[in-house]
Formats: structure tokens, C-alpha cells, sequence
């Protein structure tokens, strides 16, 4: 790929500290394994909101996938299908919701949303993931306004790459606002930034679909609570990868605080800084029920397109298996705090 497109899926926010300090946290962490317990099958296999996954590493939703690799998210959900994990796709794809579905219309995906202030195209967006078999909507809460991210400004950089949610769509709201095709400007529904969202958009999601609740971004166990008595389903800890506000807590370090106060209400999920099959039981032992990654898997898209993904995972599966069997956790229930060094 392009070195702008490089910096564009590998870059953070400003000095990049919490996206290093993400990778430092699952560094950090010490295993305490425990010996003579019967490891003779190690199985990795995790339910997420009620569905099997053969793995508890999903792929993260990441924007633009068409950068890396021309069949984007199409290639990247398949080769999440072929390995038995979660995949989520981002509203901002460069592959549609329906290419998506048809190109992996039994495997488990969640589609993740960014609320724009069109709420009926919002609202579509997310009749649409239900349409086509998406099982949850995770919504994005960490993006008020967009974080500065300082590589690709340095290049004067913009996003220019098919984004398939969109198209037809500005024609579409200008008619049904009774005005002139082309006076909504597409600008106008790309615009991700919910500088104005409150916790309100729970009571409208549940309007509008039935699917479980994703809530995604959240450090601070005051707004996990606040999740949970809004009925969210799941907690998805995370800080955008160190996208947005940069010096925010490393997620993996928030997780436990997160996880205590949602104390068994919702489920709890964590990415950032994922690199090794290892950290899935790191994030595991501290409460989450999976982990999620997103550049690992971009960059093998870059790599290897469809076949590169699928040995992202296959590296991933056998990191896990291997750590598993040495821990001495035959399975992810058997993974206990007492597995990590305390501090
Ligand atoms: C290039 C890029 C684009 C992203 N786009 C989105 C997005 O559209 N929606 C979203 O909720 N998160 C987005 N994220 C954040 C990821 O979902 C995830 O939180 C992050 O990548 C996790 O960190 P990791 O890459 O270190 O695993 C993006 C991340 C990257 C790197």
C-alpha cells in the first residue's frame, strides 16, 4: 500500500502515547501458570452475545479497508469466517453492508455505527446491518470530534477511497427532505463526529432495532454503569486505538475498573494494542470476555490480501493454543485473575 495509506491505518493521535502505551500494557502483564492440569485439548472457543466463536479475537472495526486491499472488508470478513471468528465492519467501509452479507451470509458479524446527525439515514444504516444478518450494533461512542492525527497531516492527507454504506445516499436524503438531488452534500452524512450525542441515542437505537447493544469506547467505570442501566448488552473498552484523545488510559489498564462495575450485567470486551494469541488471555484474566484487534489485521490485508488475514489468524490461533496449554487453562473459562502476576 501507499506510505499515506500506511500511516493513515497504522497512526494515532498526536504523539501517539496511548497508541504505545496500549502495546506496553498487554507488555507488561505477567502470567503465573499452573502445572499438571490436562491441556491435552486446549479449546479457544468463546460465545459473544449468545453466538459461538471458534476464537475470542474479533476483527475491530476498521474504516477504509479498501486502502490495504481492493476486496477490503469482503476479504477480510471471509477470512474472519474461515477462522471461526467475529467480524465487525465499520460504517465507514469501503465494501457495502450488503457485499458483506452476501459474501458471508452464515458468519457471525456485527456492524458498528456512527450516528450521524441524519437520523433517518442512521436509522437506515442500522435496519440495514439488521437486514442483512449483522447480530449486534456496536456504537461508537469515543468520537465526539475527530482526534488530530498528526501523520497524516503532516502529509496532507485526505481519505479518498470508495466508502460503499454511502453510495446513492446523499440522493436519497435530498429527496426525502423535498429538495434538489445533490443540495444534501455527502460531506454532510460523512460526517462522523456526535459532538452533540448523549446517552439519549440508547433510548432511540432500541426504537429502531431489536439487535443486542454494543457500547463501544468506554475507559471509565462511571460511564460503564451508565451503560448497563441503560440496558446496554456489552461494554466495549477501548480508546479508538489511540485515534482520538491521545494520553488516554492504555484500555487494557481501564479494563478492570470497567469490568468491576459493570460486575456481571453486560458482557466486556477490550481491544487496543492486541498482538499475540498470548493477550487474548491477558484480557481475559482481568474480565473480558474477548479481545479485539484492528491493525494487526489491516496490515496482513495490505500483506497478504484475503490468504494474508487468514494467516494473521491462523498465527493468532496458535499463539493462543500454545500460551493455553502452558498456563494450564484447557479452556477460556478455566483463565482466572490469580493467572496474572497482581500489579
Ligand atoms: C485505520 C483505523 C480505522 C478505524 N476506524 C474505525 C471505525 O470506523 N469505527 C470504529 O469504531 N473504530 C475504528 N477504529 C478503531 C478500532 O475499532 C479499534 O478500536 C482499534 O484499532 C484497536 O486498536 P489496535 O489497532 O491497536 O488493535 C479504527 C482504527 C484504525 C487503526
Amino acid at each position: 500500500m501507499t506510505p499515506e495509506a500506511w500511516d493513515y491505518l497504522q497512526g494515532g493521535a498526536e504523539d501517539e502515547i496511548t497508541l504505545a502505551e496500549n502495546v506496553a500494557a498487554f507488555r507488561r502483564r505477567r502470567f503465573v501458570p499452573r502445572v499438571l492440569v490436562d491441556v491435552a485439548s486446549a479449546n479457544t472457543a468463546a460465545t459473544l452475545l449468545g453466538t459461538r466463536v471458534g476464537l475470542p479475537i474479533g476483527v475491530a472495526p476498521v474504516a477504509a479497508q479498501g486502502l490495504a486491499d481492493p476486496d477490503g472488508e469482503v476479504a477480510t470478513a471471509r477470512a474472519a469466517a474461515e477462522s471461526g471468528a467475529l467480524f465487525c465492519l465499520s460504517t465507514v467501509s469501503s465494501r457495502s453492508i450488503e457485499e458483506v452479507a452476501s459474501a458471508v451470509p452464515d458468519a457471525p458479524r456485527w456492524f458498528q455505527l456512527y450516528v450521524n446527525e441524519d437520523r433517518r439515514f442512521t436509522r437506515r444504516l442500522v435496519e440495514r446491518a439488521e437486514a442483512g444478518g449483522f447480530r449486534a450494533i456496536v456504537l461508537t461512542v469515543d468520537l465526539p470530534v475527530l482526534g488530530y492525527r498528526e501523520r497524516e497531516k503532516r502529509r496532507g492527507w485526505e481519505l479518498d477511497v470508495r466508502l460503499g454504506n454511502f453510495e446513492g445516499e446523499a440522493g436519497r436524503a435530498a429527496r426525502e427532505e423535498g429538495e434538489e438531488e445533490g443540495a444534501v452534500d455527502l460531506d454532510r452524512l460523512l460526517d462522523m463526529r456526535s459532538v452533540a450525542m448523549t446517552w439519549d441515542i440508547v433510548g432511540a437505537l432500541r426504537g429502531w432495532t431489536s439487535l443486542p447493544l454494543v457500547v463501544k469506547g468506554i475507559l471509565s467505570g462511571d460511564d460503564a454503569r451508565l451503560a448497563v442501566e441503560r440496558g446496554i448488552d456489552a461494554v466495549w473498552v477501548s480508546n479508538h486505538g489511540g485515534r482520538q484523545l491521545d494520553r488516554s488510559i492504555a484500555s487494557l489498564d481501564a479494563l478492570g475498573t470497567v469490568a468491576a462495575a459493570v460486575d456481571g450485567r453486560a458482557e466486556v470486551y477490550v481491544d487496543g494494542g492486541l498482538r499475540r494469541g498470548s493477550d487474548a488471555l491477558v484480557a481475559r484474566a482481568l474480565g473480558a470476555r474477548a479481545a479485539f484487534t484492528g491493525r494487526p489485521f489491516v496490515a496482513a490485508l495490505g500483506a497478504g490480501g484475503e490468504a494474508g488475514v487468514r494467516r494473521a489468524f491462523a498465527i493468532l490461533r496458535e499463539e493462543l493454543e500454545r500460551a493455553m496449554a502452558l498456563l494450564g487453562t484447557p479452556t477460556l473459562d478455566h483463565v482466572r485473575p490469580e493467572h496474572l502476576a497482581p500489579g
